[in-house]
């Protein structure tokens, strides 16, 4: 993999997958068209304790400036399109919103560009990407392509559009493509010449189906997840992010990596009625 780049290239895309071949993104760019949304009001707290169990960070410009403290060891991955928001009657009205020059003066490990194909504005996102492509080029900086579906591209989560999709982003020159796990995903994967990571999509009901999800990508050939509301929506991110990191690097089945996230929920929960009660001891130790 990646035999035909450059050293410099080389060397950031191994701050986003792992001697092992694989990667767990944690997105958290989500607030460039949705705002403080649920779970990722507060980013640096949101983020704090997923880090170690994460190989890289997506998320835009603005959050790394004011949430990531500068000795962050890990990846980090660039949201460098934008430009619309939920507000808008749909979200592919996007432009460049980075340079390649202003990424690497951030020290990014790689840029995201959202192409919204057969859309709206599907060229102008094309383009977009296009353009990244050339401008990163300058500086070994990869890009990372994403697949991505607003309104109008809503049902389009299946088989035959992921490919069609992936496989444009794929042949513009994207080093790495994101896009959405589906029905026969194996073909996606196969008629994709470069790694695939998943995104995870909205919450799901249960931490078993989080898992499934990335259980399936990875057993069809995704070399990961670049997940963020099944992570920090649910009610104890630092486990799921666990079960996740144990399903893609240490090959766990979905069975096994439930074991450990209901275990690391229960010793949560023992904690928080640990320092409730102990909060109440003192409070009447006082009163006494
Ligand atoms: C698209 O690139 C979005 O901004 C998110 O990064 C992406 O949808 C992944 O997050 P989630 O797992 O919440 O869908």
């Amino acid at each position: 993999m990646f035999d035909n780049v450059g050293w410099g290239k080389k060397k950031r895309l191994s701050q986003i997958i792992a001697g092992d071949g694989r990667a767990v993104m944690l997105a958290i760019d989500h607030g460039y068209f949705m705002g403080a949304t649920h779970g990722m009001e507060r980013p640096a707290e949101a983020i704090k304790d997923l880090l170690p169990h994460v190989d890289s960070l997506m998320l835009s410009p603005g959050i790394v400036r004011n949430s990531v403290r500068p000795d962050f060891g890990r990846g980090m991955v660039l949201r460098a399109s934008g430009g619309n928001t939920i507000l808008d009657p749909d979200i592919d009205d996007e432009s460049l919103i980075l340079t390649a020059k202003e990424a690497v003066r951030l020290n990014a490990s790689a840029v995201a560009v959202s192409v919204f194909v057969g859309a709206e504005h599907s060229h102008q996102t094309i383009i977009n990407l296009t353009d990244m492509i050339t401008d990163a080029a300058q500086y070994d900086l990869p890009v990372l392509g994403v697949t991505a579906v607003g309104k109008a591209l809503k049902d389009k989560k299946e088989k035959r559009y992921l490919t069609h999709a992936s496989r444009l982003v794929a042949e513009l020159g994207a080093d790495i493509v994101k896009t959405y796990y589906c029905e026969g995903f194996e073909e996606v994967v196969a008629k994709t010449p470069v790694p695939i990571v998943v995104a995870g999509g909205p919450r799901l009901d249960t931490y078993e189906d989080v898992l499934t999800l990335c259980y399936n990508a990875i057993q069809m050939g995704a070399i990961g997840v670049d997940m963020g509301r099944n992570i920090w929506q649910s009610d104890y991110p630092a486990a799921i992010v666990q079960g996740v990191n144990a399903v893609i690097h240490k090959n766990f089945k979905v069975k096994e990596a439930l074991q450990l996230v209901e275990s690391l929920c229960n010793e949560a929960t023992r904690r928080k009625e640990y320092s409730v009660e102990t909060a109440q001891d003192i409070k009447d130790s006082k009163v006494h």
